[in-house]
């Protein structure tokens, strides 16, 4: 059986990693105005790879102005954000970890207060954070120019000396909500059946792949199931096997709770993880995140499939994660976390403010 803590080779990049723990994608609001990373940002990150996971995945990115979700966010959207990335590029390669980029666009979450555009969507949907209260659909002009977008993002990424990138498929920003039945009512190429509303983040994948290296990983992370949106495990488990085909290099499971069970099937004892691997036939390396906290946890969830074990929260109160997982027994604290343990585990003020919004894990 696999470890958690042996080596994993990427086979169709070539790439390797040096154990199987994965820091997740976890916005830390840290960048600047203008979406550059800061020192902070830089340092929270390099002190993970310090603390021996094999990959680090920086927080969600925008590729395009008005996809931009929520303040502080990290951009990808202009050259003048490649010297900044290459820093930390470098900085994370000096402990032998991969670097990955999250690729997104907030499409229907994107505030208008925030982009000053009418947020965007596969269809016209309702929007909180829309002046109107509604997104716009994505016109033909839009979906070329975005599919561009996440491609230029990409090449800068390669530019700045990253391994990969992580498009971001899943919680409901732009790419779910093309792939979502309740998102997308469009009755063109990019709308209706399941591969029409595929479509998008298949074009996208495939625009990138056709400018990068073969040695650039490029992943898709996807939910399972979005029942607010329209997404449904039949349909998840279907288009894996299409990212399969269309040659992703990994999909990134976000279960939340990767040893809970399907919504759709809540009578059915296979966890999310375990309906993936078992419908599907020759998956790419499977990163399955949410609810990992022990080292057994993540024995259990290799267990269950997945070659890689993503991690959030535990990541953020203890930097050495990765680096216990060897020991058998590995069950570090749980929150809540007092500020100065926080401040300890290198998280700026701005970060442990934001952490308070998640209930529960800062001890006030
Ligand atoms: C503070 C915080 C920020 C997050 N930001 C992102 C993000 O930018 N992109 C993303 O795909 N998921 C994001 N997530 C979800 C995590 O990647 C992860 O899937 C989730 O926390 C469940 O894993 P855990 O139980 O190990 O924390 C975030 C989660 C947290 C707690």
């Amino acid at each position: 059986m696999s470890n958690p803590f042996e080596t994993y080779k990427f086979n169709r990049s070539g790439k390797s990693v040096t154990n199987r723990a994965v820091l997740a994608a976890l916005t830390n609001k840290q960048s600047s105005n203008d979406g550059i990373l800061s020192d902070n940002e830089i340092n929270w990150l390099t002190r993970r790879a310090k603390g021996g996971f094999g990959i680090i995945t920086t927080g969600a990115a925008h590729v395009s102005k008005d996809g931009q979700a929520w303040e502080g966010e990290l951009g990808v959207f202009d050259d003048i954000h490649i010297e900044r990335l290459n820093v930390l590029a470098d900085s994370v390669h000096s402990y032998d970890s991969l670097i990955l980029a999250q690729l997104f666009h907030g499409g229907m979450h994107s505030p208008q207060k925030l982009t000053g555009n009418t947020p965007l969507s596969a269809s016209k949907v309702r929007s909180e954070v829309s002046e109107s209260g509604f997104a716009r659909p994505a016109s033909e002009e839009d979906i070329d120019r975005i599919i561009d977008d996440f491609t230029s993002a990409a090449v800068r990424c390669v530019q700045a000396g990253f391994d990969g990138i992580e498009l971001h498929g899943a919680h409901g920003y732009l790419i779910s909500q093309f792939l979502g039945t309740k998102t997308n009512m469009r009755k063109d190429q990019w709308g209706g059946d399941r591969k029409n509303r595929e479509r998008f983040l298949i074009k996208i994948f495939q625009a990138i792949k056709n400018n990068v290296p073969d040695s650039f990983i490029v992943g898709v992370r996807i939910s399972p199931e979005i029942n607010k949106i329209g997404i449904g495990l039949d349909d998840s488990i279907l288009l894996a096997g299409d990212l399969r085909d269309e040659g992703v290099d990994y999909i990134h499971l976000s279960c939340w709770d990767s040893f809970g069970h399907s919504r759709d099937y809540p009578d059915d004892p296979k966890t999310l993880t375990e309906w993936f691997v078992q419908s599907c036939d020759d998956l790419p390396p499977i990163i399955s995140t949410g609810g990992v906290w022990s080292s057994v946890d993540a024995q259990n969830l290799m267990r269950q499939g997945a070659d890689l074990i993503g991690v959030g929260r535990v990541g953020i109160a203890h930097p050495d994660w990765a680096n216990h997982l060897s020991n058998a027994d590995y069950d570090p604290d749980r929150p809540p976390f007092t500020v100065a343990q926080l401040s300890e585990a290198q998280l700026s003020d701005v970060f442990i403010d934001y952490m308070r919004k998640w209930e529960g894990f800062v001890a006030d």
